[in-house]
């Protein structure tokens, strides 16, 4: 239970919970689409439904070989968002000519292999500091919000800092996919503690990467954490019980940790 003074304390008066936000990644529509050169399902569809059900966000990840998501999508759905487009993008001169065209309220910037399944792995910061500095600023001095993704590791939180971004996603993926549940524990406490070192230097401290509605609750339960990012798991539950039920699911387990911390 947390208390804002030792007078709440005594009183039992309980601190208002900070709220915790959901960005539903809408990447697997399109993968279903492409799988067929087809013109259905469409992400755009997705996203304002998952909008409807209560998703804070909606996360596109344009990749070089557009596996997925293709640019109208996301010129599409940049027209008509009624929450917030996170852009998510390799630090390539296209993706960023692109996003300063678009102009996203964020922008997440992820490392990106031809040959990968999903994002392996967070950014190397510390190894590309004098590139992701300028393109930072650039994105700062364009009032977007640029986040790094990296793993919970604090050389990289200090190394995002010093690039100038406000925001950091964390990589939840080692978490997730965690095979024993000492590891999934050591895995835990590594996230614990990187969201409370990024909070103290002053980042805004997202997450995500292989989170499902069975292993979210205590990641949203560290309080730090402002927004998760969820897109696979809530695509497959989607196949079964519907798009808004699964949004509504999964937000609700996350508050509902989230008050409870
Ligand atoms: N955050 C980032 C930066 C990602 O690259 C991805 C995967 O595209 C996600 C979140 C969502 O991961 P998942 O699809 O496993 O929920």
């Amino acid at each position: 239970m947390i208390y804002n003074t030792q007078a709440d304390q005594e009183t039992g008066k309980k601190q208002k919970v900070k709220p915790i936000l959901l960005g539903v990644n809408v990447d697997h529509v399109a993968t279903i689409r492409q799988a067929r050169g087809a013109n259905y399902p469409d992400p755009v569809h997705a996203a304002l439904q998952a909008e409807m059900a209560g998703a804070d966000g909606i996360t596109m990840h344009l990749r070089e070989d557009r596996r997925h998501i293709q640019d109208s999508d996301v010129e599409r759905y940049a027209a008509c968002a009624q929450t917030k487009l996170n852009f998510e993008m390799a630090a390539t001169d296209e993706m960023i000519t692109l996003a300063m065209r678009l102009k996203p309220v964020d922008v997440c910037i992820v490392p990106e292999k031809r040959e990968e399944l999903t994002t392996e792995g967070g950014l190397n910061v510390a190894n590309a500091e004098n590139s992701l500095t300028p393109t930072c600023k650039e994105f700062n001095d364009n009032n977007i919000r640029v986040s790094l993704f990296i793993d919970p590791d604090v050389e990289q939180i200090d190394a995002t800092t010093r690039t100038g971004a406000t925001v950091i996603e964390l990589h939840t993926g080692s978490y997730a996919e965690a095979e024993t549940l000492a590891e999934r524990q050591h895995e835990l406490k590594k996230l614990i503690e990187a969201a409370a070192y990024a909070d103290k230097q002053g980042l805004i401290v997202n997450a995500g990467h292989g989170l499902t509605r069975h292993n979210v609750a205590p990641i949203a339960a560290i309080p730090q954490i402002h927004e998760l990012n969820i897109g696979h798991s809530l695509m497959a539950d989607a196949l079964f019980e519907g798009l808004p039920t699964a949004v509504k699911t999964m937000k609700s387990i996350m508050q509902q940790a989230r008050a409870n911390s």
